[in-house]
Formats: structure tokens, C-alpha cells, sequence
């Protein structure tokens, strides 16, 4: 049985907008602003690890949800890119770096990865250009490196996990 997409993301110009927009748009809620934020990305625009800094939200229903992602940097997630659908995002997924093999083996090559202090895989796009303008994106079920948007620590989920949203209150 293959993964099944959790969430869509976009990339936007103004994430506060965007937010209200896609908020009268579906009728969906959307988090507060987190920021995904490590050290080790790299993509094609810098292909060594250095930082990335990117302003999210996330909808409170779904699957799939939708990830609006502000433009950062200057490679995967950037204004040259243009708004719009940027990657289907399949989350926790269990081999993450078999993917990425299995994939590249395909001609499906990697474009956006992060990595952990030890060289592992916490994501990783594919290029844009090999799967007809989408990226797919793999997480893996591992703490991932996210923060409130002013760099407080974010929510936690069940696992204990830093989250976008507070752990539901039992029914
Ligand atoms: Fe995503």
C-alpha cells in the first residue's frame, strides 16, 4: 500500500494574506505562524548545508491539508519560483532515504533536503523539473526542526514532537 498525500503546499508571497485569503476560500482554519528552521538544508541554489528560515502555516483540516509556505531564501522556496502549488507532502514516512534512492534510480533527482546532526534525513524534495512542474516531498517520523514564529518553542504534539498546534484535549 503506497504513503497517501498528507498536505499540499504553496509557496506565497505574504503568508499573513495568504492566510486570511485561503482561510475565506475553504472555510478552513489555519495555524499561527511557525517557522521551519535548521542549519543543513541545501538545494541547488547552495548545495552545502546552510540555513533555512521558512515562515509556515498549516490548515487545521484535511487530508489533505494545505501547508502555505512564505518565500525564503534563494533556491527551492524562493520568489523566483512564483505562488503557487509547490510540493504534495508525504509525512512520516518510514524510509525516507530508500525513497529518495528508489526515486533517483527513476530520474526523479533530490532538490531541497534537510538534514539532522548526525547526516540524516529529516526531508527531501524532488526536482520540480522531473515530475511536471510538483515536487513530492518526504518527511520523516522524526522531530522536525520547527519553532513559533517569533523562535519560542513551538506546541508539541502527541509524541512530544515540536507541532504547529497544541495536543487536542481528550473529548
Ligand atoms: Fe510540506
Amino acid at each position: 500500500m503506497p504513503e497517501l498525500i498528507h498536505h499540499i503546499g504553496f509557496l506565497v508571497a505574504d503568508l499573513e494574506s495568504a492566510i486570511g485569503q485561503w482561510e475565506k476560500a475553504t472555510g478552513y482554519r489555519f495555524s499561527d505562524i511557525g517557522r521551519y528552521r535548521t542549519d543543513t538544508y541545501a538545494d541547488d541554489s547552495v548545495p552545502h548545508p546552510h540555513p533555512h528560515d521558512a515562515r509556515i502555516s498549516f490548515s487545521k483540516e484535511g487530508p489533505p491539508y494545505i501547508e502555505l509556505m512564505e518565500f525564503h531564501g534563494e533556491g527551492t522556496h524562493s520568489a523566483s519560483q512564483g505562488e503557487g502549488i509547490h510540493h504534495l507532502g508525504f509525512m512520516d514516512h518510514p524510509d525516507v532515504e530508500g525513497r529518495r534512492r528508489d526515486l533517483e534510480a527513476a530520474g526523479m533527482r533530490c532538490n531541497g533536503i534537510a538534514l539532522d546532526g548526525d547526516g540524516k534525513t529529516l526531508l527531501w524534495f524532488t526536482d520540480r523539473d522531473d515530475l511536471h512542474g510538483v515536487r513530492l516531498e518526504f518527511v520523516s517520523p522524526v522531530p522536525q526542526p520547527i519553532v513559533r514564529d517569533d523562535g519560542s518553542p513551538a506546541h508539541r504534539d502527541g509524541r512530544g514532537f515540536p507541532s504547529l498546534w497544541p495536543v487536542e484535549p481528550p473529548v
